[in-house]
């Protein structure tokens, strides 16, 4: 199929998206998240479309994207009564659950795991494609493997234009950041796990099956049994290719002004309107968490493209509202290069 490039979320293109899928293509999809590149999860010659796509490593396992919790039992098996309690609670909307698979789930859509990645996305389009489509689509974020994940339509076009059978516009991501992955597989030895912190939080599941899962690091020093893979949890992520740096608020103005005087083009990135010297781009972020996460990877790729020698992200607060972004941050910090500050 010829690429159509980005084209509007209306009937006839969602139509066109849903038959270019089922002929193996792949389509770049809105979320409420960030964008994702999806294939038809069941057919494994359009999976493995998205690792080349990518650049991603092939053991690397996909989210599934179902239209419908009523779809959960066809991908997943032995679903926990916690599984479907948080689907009705948070579905649709930014929540991934790790199950056990059902035995046709590709190997390429699950690494080679005995566990499958499932979500309902909120977005209008996502979900009428994938009402169109009837079936589960595979779909990472549709960034090149390690950079920063795409949170609009152009955004998808600058890094996976190419590849794409089209993409379907549905405006900036709300959310802004991937979604919370919980791990409900290992739930008798472990309990559930976050593996990737999200904007539904570890209180918000606790509300709902009355447990409160670990994070990740937790699970693992409680000797968990070996956490599954996850591409999240390299160190280095969601990264743009200037040297970036997390640096304390009181810290900041000094340091850019250092940074200027020894002749470096530095950018930096903050919440609140401190006075930076003249010839640092500065780039302000919303105070608010929520407003934070949904602008975060476009102020990030803003600055990436300001021919820029180093990017100075004010840090953002320790209270666990921010883990998700906090997690972002450190990432992608460790991704472009530098060590983040200490102080
Ligand atoms: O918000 C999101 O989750 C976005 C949108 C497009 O839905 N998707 C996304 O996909 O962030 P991706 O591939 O960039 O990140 C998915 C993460 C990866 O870190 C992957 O390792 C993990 O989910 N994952 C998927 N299936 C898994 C499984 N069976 N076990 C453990 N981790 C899994
Ligand atoms: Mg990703």
């Amino acid at each position: 199929m010829r690429p159509l490039g980005v084209v509007p979320a209306q009937e006839d293109n969602i139509q066109s998206a849903a038959e270019a899928l089922r002929a193996g293509e792949l389509v770049g999809l809105p979320t409420e998240t960030v964008y994702g590149l999806a294939a038809d999860a069941r057919n494994p010659v359009a999976v493995r479309r998205i690792f080349a796509a990518k650049g991603r490593p092939a053991d690397h396992p996909l989210i599934v994207h179902l239209p419908a919790l009523d779809q959960l039992s066809q991908w997943a098996a032995a679903v926990p009564v916690e599984a479907v309690a948080l689907g009705r609670a948070f579905w649709p909307g930014p929540l991934t659950l790790i199950l056990r698979r059902q035995p046709h789930v590709p190997d390429e859509v699950t690494g080679g795991q005995d566990t499958v990645g499932v979500r309902v996305p909120a977005h209008p389009a996502a979900l009428a494609l994938l009402a169109a489509f009837g079936s589960g689509l595979a779909a990472p974020s549709a960034n090149r493997f390690g950079r920063i994940s795409p949170t609009t339509a152009a955004h998808v076009a600058e890094e996976l234009g190419d590849a794409v059978a089209m993409v379907i516009d549905g405006g900036a991501c709300e959310v802004g950041i991937e979604s919370t992955i919980l791990d409900l597989s290992r739930l008798d030895t472990c309990g559930p796990v976050i593996l990737r912190p999200g904007a539904i939080s570890a209180d918000a599941i606790a509300a709902v099956i009355g447990q409160r899962p670990l994070g990740r690091a937790e699970s693992e020093g409680a000797g968990g049994a070996q956490a599954p893979r996850v591409a999240g949890a390299l160190a280095a992520h969601y990264a743009p290719r200037t040297p970036m740096r997390l640096v304390e608020p009181a810290a900041l103005a000094d340091e850019a002004g250092r940074q200027l005087a020894a002749g470096v083009r530095t950018g930096v990135l903050v919440r609140a309107g401190a006075s930076f010297p003249r010839g640092v781009t500065v780039r302000m972020a919303p105070a608010d968490v929520e407003g934070y996460a949904h602008a975060l990877y476009a102020n990030l790729r803003d600055l990436d493209a300001a021919e820029l020698d180093l990017i100075l992200v004010e840090a953002v607060p320790l209270e666990t509202a921010w883990d998700a972004v906090h997690d972002r941050l450190g990432r992608a910090a460790v991704g472009a290069g530098l060590e983040q500050d200490e102080t």
